[in-house]
């Protein structure tokens, strides 16, 4: 620890890098986004880490969620509001059901950077750089738009901070009041089975104010029930871009990553002797770290004691990301050796990763039947093994996409060409992640 610096990881193999073609203009961007304001504080930070170390001890639990990736391109008020919504909607499922506070943090506001299997892809005969998310190339398949351009950094951090902008005002200035409950349900879910099952509980929690207000609690002056805290999180891939918002908080004279309340480090990038490690293990941000099923307990123990050796709660998420057929299997051996080493680490679900398939007609599709799997083989892990299943990471919109299969208005692989949006991942669409959310709390209460 003692010779980390934000650029320490310069001098570690890294991942994942694009090969910037202009060694010149990356330093000049970089440079700019050093001379920016941070987008997060560093008080904010310490927040979520408390929040998270009441999750890793059974009193809290996470929902975090968002795209797969954020796009320039479908950058929009509209589509920040409509995912924030299904957030508050599942948030408020998963709290009334559970009794427990339900951690909200979204995975947005930087989450532009994606890995790659591939540093190349190939159509037809023509070989180019793969898409490597907004922040470094254009999507479509051309020389020029895939060429990485270090300018995009500068337009990741602006969205981040519009986006961030637009989130703060939604988040404590009137929308996520709790008498507007049924305000956050998007109009096409009115009819759906999910929509009018939430309009029930949002009834229900109605009936639960007007209660309290009739024995005489001043609601009003609750603020808890008129704001909400919405945390930002991304994969921390692109290290030259973190480094640059990493800064020394003035208050306790430590160095925080300022462009995310949480970041975490990807499947492919967990390398103990890799770049992201080194960085990572530096900045005082609450970190993730994305856990495959050929992760081992070693692996798990040597990643607690880099990341986290002085044992704070709060400090370290594994986010789960086995496979449904894998989860029963992998996780409860890693769960128990995490737990008999007492390492405080929260255990969260990411019931998506593992379960992505092409289907025939070429699109990159989930089922939603394994995605639950996934979700009640975790709960089933984590019962096993005694540990609280402490949250779920999953990649959804507001909007009425076609993206994965099956949920209650099924999607079939005939309608995925309907509304297929995004450029990475296949994400859930309102309905789908609002039924997650109600079987979710089902586990969860028992
Ligand atoms: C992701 O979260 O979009 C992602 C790439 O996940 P993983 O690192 O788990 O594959
Ligand atoms: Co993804």
């Amino acid at each position: 620890m003692a010779d980390w610096s934000p650029q320490s990881w310069r001098d570690f193999p890294a991942a994942q890098q694009p090969d910037w073609p202009d060694a010149g203009a990356l330093d000049r961007v970089l440079d700019e986004l050093r001379a920016l304001p941070p987008l997060v504080f560093a008080g904010e930070a310490r927040s979520l880490t408390d929040s998270l170390a009441d999750a890793t001890e059974g009193r809290a639990f996470v929902l975090q969620a968002g795209d797969c990736a954020e796009s320039f391109d479908r950058f929009s008020a509209n589509s920040i509001r409509d995912k924030l919504k299904v957030i508050l909607q599942m948030a408020v499922v998963l709290t009334y059901s559970s009794g427990v506070p339900t951690v909200k943090i979204g995975r947005i506001a930087g989450q532009f950077a994606k890995p790659r299997s591939a540093p190349i892809e190939a159509r037809e005969g023509v070989e180019l750089p793969s898409f490597r998310g907004d922040m470094v190339n254009d999507f479509v398949f051309d020389a020029d738009a895939r060429r990485p351009d270090p300018t995009r950094l500068l337009r990741a951090y602006n969205q981040s901070a519009s986006t961030l902008n637009l989130l703060r005002a939604f988040a404590k200035g009137g929308f996520a009041d709790l008498s507007r409950v049924h305000a956050w349900n998007l109009e096409f879910l009115d009819t759906s089975v999910e929509g009018r099952r939430y309009h029930a509980l949002a009834a229900e929690i109605d009936r639960a104010l007007r209660f309290m207000a009739a024995c005489g609690i001043d609601l009003d002056s609750e603020h808890e029930l008129h704001q909400v805290d919405f945390y930002t999180s991304h994969e921390a891939l692109i290290l030259g871009y973190e480094e640059a918002l990493t800064r020394v908080d003035t208050l306790t004279d430590q160095w925080y990553d300022c462009s995310a309340h949480l970041v975490w480090i990807g499947e492919r990038t967990h390398q103990l002797d890799g770049a992201h490690v080194e960085f990572h293990s530096g900045i005082e941000n609450p970190l993730g770290v994305k856990v495959g099923p050929s992760a081992t307990p070693d692996e798990l123990l040597a990643l607690c004691e880099r990341l986290n050796p002085e044992r704070r709660p709060g400090r370290i998420t594994f986010v789960s990301r086995m496979g449904a057929d894998r989860v029963v299997d992998a996780l409860p051996p890693l769960l128990r050796a995490v737990r008999e080493s007492d390492h405080p680490v929260l255990w969260i679900c990411d019931p998506m990763h593992g379960n992505t398939f092409q289907h025939e007609s070429g699109y990159k599709t989930r089922d939603f039947a394994d995605v639950m799997r996934e979700v009640h083989g975790y709960f089933a892990a984590c019962d096993d093994a005694g540990v609280w299943p402490g949250g779920i990471h999953v990649e959804l919109t507001g909007e009425d996409v076609t993206e994965c299969l099956g949920g209650s208005t099924v999607i079939a692989g005939d309608d995925l060409e309907h509304r297929y949006e995004s450029e990475c991942d296949p994400r859930l669409n309102a309905r789908q992640s609002l039924d997650l959310a109600f079987q979710t709390a089902e586990l969860l209460r028992r």
